[in-house]
């Protein structure tokens, strides 16, 4: 299981001291939060932001962007140093077309599904993802409600994956009260905001997600 923290609900003001935390935890990918204000009612960061944080950490940057037109700005956040670069499939006519882009420009390409879009939109895409991100909540804000449809929707998205080599991650509303059952899914990939950060102590609470998805298989 891959433990992803979302920096969403770290402290933006001590971002470095907070990623460095779950970086000596062992976290395996850092999950980074771009929102425009129109596909989510909600602002976040964009690629200075990126530019710095990647300057502090050895992890992967997984950047998630819920922006619109999404094909506008793969150059920009590849550059930035995302390295798993996620679009939403709601937000892309041409998905195809986006996601060899965001191959050729040098990141690994991945889709998120709000919670009412079906897997199946992904059949003809499959062989160009890297990561399908289930969201379990609706995207635009952190300390939401985890919605339990994400349990099937997990397993559909393994059968769709079948034998290749393509992360079923899951976002939104995760913790150690999910974790297990999360696991048992199918998830690859547990992103969590503030079930990390919102720990007295993050690292910590990497560990525990950790050990709490584990004991499951
Ligand atoms: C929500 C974001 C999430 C968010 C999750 O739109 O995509 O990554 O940070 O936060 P928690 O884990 O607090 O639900
Ligand atoms: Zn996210």
């Amino acid at each position: 299981m891959k433990i992803a923290p979302s920096i969403l609900a770290a402290d933006f003001a001590a971002l470095g001291e907070d990623i460095a935390r779950v970086e000596a935890a062992g976290a395996d990918q850092l999950h980074v939060d771009v929102m425009d204000g129109h596909f989510v009612p909600n602002l976040s960061i964009g690629p200075p932001v990126i530019e710095a944080i990647k300057k502090r950490t050895a992890l992967p940057l997984d950047v998630h962007l819920m922006i619109e037109e999404p094909g506008r700005y793969i150059e920009t956040y590849v550059r930035a140093g995302a390295d798993l670069l996620t679009i939403h499939v709601e937000t892309c006519t041409h998905l195809q077309r986006t996601l060899v882009q965001i191959r050729e420009a040098g990141a690994r390409p991945g889709v998120a599904l709000n919670p009412s879009t079906s897997p199946n939109v992904l059949e003809y895409v499959l062989d160009d993802l890297a990561l399908i991100l289930v969201m379990s909540v609706n995207p635009g804000f952190g300390g939401q409600a985890f919605i339990p449809t994400a349990y099937a929707k997990l397993h559909h998205v393994r059968t769709l994956i079948a034998n290749r080599a393509i992360l079923a991650s899951v976002d939104g509303g995760v913790g150690l009260a999910n974790a297990a059952a999360l696991a048992r899914a199918g998830a690859d990939v547990l992103v969590a905001g503030s079930a990390i950060f919102g720990a007295k102590d993050p690292g910590e609470a990497v560990r525990a997600l950790r050990s709490a998805s584990e004991v499951a298989k």
